[in-house]
C-alpha cells in the first residue's frame, strides 16, 4: 500500500505537482495573503446535502477561505493516500466510516481533541481517536406497505433468500452504502456465509438497481416488494413529494438482533496527518457537531444526529433502540475485499 503510494507519487505529472504547490501556498494556518486562514475540504458527501452547511460555516468564519473538492469517499481517501505529505486536504468529510477507517489503518490521520471526540458516543467514532462520526445512517429494508403487513416482514436479511421473496427484492451492488453493509456481513458472519448469501440472493432473482433512491421508487411503483436501502431515502421522498408519511406506500423495517442488514454507519470527518490547516479543520469538525448542525442533519437529510439531546426525525425509532451488529466501524475499511467478492459471485 505504502510502496504503491510512493511509486505513484514519484510519477505524478508536472501539472499536478504545480497545482499542489499552488494550493500549498495559501493553505497554511498563518500563511497566505492577509491574516486569513484557509480550509480545503475533501467532501465525499454531495454538495446538495452539505453545501448549505458549508455556506453557514463560511458566514460564521469570514476570516477563513474555504475551498471544497467533492468526490466519491473511497476515491478521495485514496487520493489523500497518494498525495501523502503534499495533500492540500485540510479535512476529509467522508460519507462512510470505511473510508475513514482506511486512512486510520494507514496512519494518515491526526489525533482529534477530546472536546470533539466526546460529543458523540464511542460506537460512532474511532477507537484510536482519529476520526469522528457527524451523522448516522442505518441500513434498512424498504417495503411496500400496501402488500405487506409488518408481521410478514423477514426477521433477518438472511431470510430474503427464501422462495417467498423470489424476484421481489431490490439491491444496489455498485452503491457504497450497500458495499459497506456487505463488508459488515463479512466481519460479523464470515467470508463463506456472506459469499453463500450473495449467491443465493442472486439465484433468487434479486433485482439490481443503480442506487437506493431508484430501489425506493421501484417499491413505490409496485415493481418489487422490498429493497435494501438507507433509512433516510423514504424520508426524502416524503419531504419532496406530495404524499405525507401516512399515505406514502414505502415504509422502512429494521431487522432484529444485530443483523448486518441493520448496520448503523456514519458520515464523519478526519484530519489528514499532513494537513497544514489543523486549527481551521478542528473548527469545522466542532461546527458539524454543534447543536444547530446536528439539527440540520435530523431535519434536512433525515439522518440520525449523533450528539446527545438532539432529537431525530419523530417518525424514526431512537438510535439506541436499534440492535446494530457488534463491530468497530473503522473495520469497514476493506472495501476492496468486498468488491472482489461481489465480482467473484457475479453480483457486480
Ligand atoms: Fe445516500
Amino acid at each position: 500500500m505504502n510502496r504503491n503510494a510512493a511509486t505513484r507519487f514519484a510519477i505524478l505529472p508536472l501539472a499536478l505537482i504545480a497545482a499542489v504547490v499552488a494550493v500549498g501556498c495559501g493553505s497554511s494556518d498563518t500563511g497566505g495573503s492577509g491574516d486569513g486562514k484557509s480550509l480545503t475540504i475533501y467532501s465525499g458527501r454531495d454538495e446538495e446535502y452539505v453545501g448549505p452547511l458549508i455556506e453557514t460555516f463560511k458566514q460564521e468564519n469570514p476570516g477563513t477561505e474555504v475551498d471544497v473538492r467533492y468526490g466519491d469517499s473511497a476515491e478521495l481517501a485514496a487520493t489523500i493516500r497518494e498525495e501523502g505529505g503534499q495533500t492540500p486536504a485540510g479535512i476529509f468529510f467522508s460519507q462512510d466510516a470505511g473510508a475513514l477507517g482506511a486512512l486510520q489503518e494507514a496512519k494518515l490521520l491526526k489525533q482529534l481533541p477530546s472536546s470533539i471526540l466526546d460529543r458523540v458516543p464511542s460506537a460512532f467514532r474511532s477507537a484510536q481517536g482519529d476520526w469522528v462520526g457527524t451523522s448516522g445512517r442505518v441500513r434498512v429494508l424498504g417495503y411496500d406497505s400496501r402488500s405487506l403487513a409488518p408481521s410478514e416482514l423477514p426477521k433477518s436479511v438472511f431470510d430474503l433468500t427464501e422462495p417467498r421473496w423470489k424476484g421481489k427484492v431490490g439491491w444496489a451492488p455498485a452503491n457504497a452504502s450497500f458495499q459497506s453493509f456487505v463488508t459488515a456481513m463479512r466481519l460479523t458472519e464470515g467470508e463463506a456465509k456472506t459469499k453463500e448469501w450473495l449467491e443465493q440472493m442472486k439465484a433468487n432473482g434479486t433485482r439490481s438497481y443503480e442506487k437506493n433512491g431508484i430501489i425506493r421508487d421501484a417499491i413505490a411503483d409496485g415493481e418489487i416488494e422490498v429493497g435494501l436501502i438507507n433509512h433516510y431515502y423514504v424520508l426524502e421522498a416524503i419531504k419532496e413529494g406530495e404524499a405525507d408519511g401516512d399515505t406514502y406506500p414505502v415504509k422502512i423495517h429494521f431487522f432484529t438482533d444485530g443483523d448486518a442488514g441493520t448496520l448503523i454507519n456514519v458520515a464523519g470527518v478526519g484530519i489528514p496527518e499532513a494537513s497544514k490547516q489543523q486549527k481551521a479543520a478542528e473548527e469545522f469538525a466542532s461546527f458539524l457537531l454543534a447543536d444547530p448542525q446536528q439539527r440540520y442533519f435530523a431535519k434536512e437529510t433525515g439522518e440520525y444526529p449523533l450528539v446527545k439531546g438532539i432529537p431525530q426525525d419523530p417518525s424514526l425509532p431512537p438510535l439506541s433502540s436499534i440492535k446494530q451488529p457488534q463491530l468497530d466501524l473503522s473495520d469497514l475499511s476493506d472495501l476492496q475485499g468486498t468488491q472482489e467478492l461481489l465480482q467473484e459471485t457475479g453480483v457486480l
